[in-house]
């Protein structure tokens, strides 16, 4: 999809990711570019950067009123969404331990947001007959998160929303992409924790991953990948489960070591 004079919503955008992607849809010659993000001072911030194509509006994607309201404001200023990018996502660390509590808002902050912006936004879509999806995933979405059960449940189902609404709306005009990264140099990698210092060694900046993002839009493609590397793993899963596992298997023992 070509991005000049575009409608483009992202989540979470007050930072990291989310705020390269605004800088880099401003600049490619998107229209209105709305910065969103819980934090509402983060996405004034960022909108203000980008002229008169930036709007902020505060949204916490955890609640659904909020996203629905997003919508609303948006499609009651300019009467469309082109291209909706559901990009804000959380860490908690640990497996199944961790309490109910964290597993609820993981999947209400990494999953239900996913599930509620597109059904605010699908209908006014399948209207205009185009639109576009994009979700940050990650990495841990193909493989898995070693430091974070969660995480890797939650996804891997971010991946699937992404694959379902592509297959389910593909033909009826609606596009998806489902961006997948490894370490990007953003405030959730914590230099601390050595699963995430490994996943420094091979770490990208934010704006190297939204230039990847925005290439992968224009080329329509499903899986966006900032560390092509990724695409040999999931084939090395896909050719032989098991071997991949006793290798994930070595390489966090590894890890554990260095704590
Ligand atoms: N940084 C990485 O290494 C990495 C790797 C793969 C995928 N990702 C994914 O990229 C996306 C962006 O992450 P980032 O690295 O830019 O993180 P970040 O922490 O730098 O920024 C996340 C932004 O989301 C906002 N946010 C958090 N919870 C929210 C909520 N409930 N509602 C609205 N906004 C909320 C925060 O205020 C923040 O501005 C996430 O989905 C993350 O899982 C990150």
């Amino acid at each position: 999809m070509d991005i000049r004079g575009r409608v483009v919503v992202v989540t979470g955008a007050g930072r990291g990711i989310g705020a390269a992607m605004c800088r880099q849809f401003a600049a490619a010659g998107a229209e209105i570019v709305v910065v969103s993000d819980r934090d509402e001072e983060a996405a004034m911030s960022v909108a203000s950067g980008l002229g008169t194509a930036g709007w902020s509006v505060r949204c916490d994607v955890a609640v659904e009123s909020e996203v629905q309201g997003l919508v609303t404001q948006v499609l009651e200023r300019v009467g469309r969404i082109d291209i909706f990018c559901s990009n804000a996502g959380i860490t908690v660390k640990g497996g199944v331990e961790a309490t109910n509590a964290e597993w609820q808002r993981m999947w209400d902050v990494n999953v239900m947001s996913r599930i509620v912006a597109a059904r605010a936004v699908v209908p006014g879509m399948l209207q205009q007959g185009r639109g576009y999806f994009v979700q940050t995933a990650s990495a841990a979405g193909l493989l898995t998160e070693i430091g974070s059960a969660s995480y890797s449940v939650t996804k891997h189902a971010d991946l699937a929303l992404a694959e379902w609404l592509s297959v389910c709306y593909g033909r009826e005009g609606i596009r998806v992409s489902c961006v997948c990264p490894l370490g990007v140099e953003t405030d959730m990698l914590d230099g601390d924790d050595p699963v995430h210092r490994y996943l420094h060694l091979h770490s990208i900046t934010a704006d190297a991953a939204a230039a990847e993002i925005l290439r992968g839009i224009e080329l329509e493609t499903f899986l966006i990948l900032p560390h092509p590397e990724v695409l040999e793993f999931y084939r090395l899963k896909g050719e032989n489960y098991d071997r991949w596992l006793r290798g994930m298997q070595r390489l966090r023992q590894k890890l554990v070591r260095q704590r």
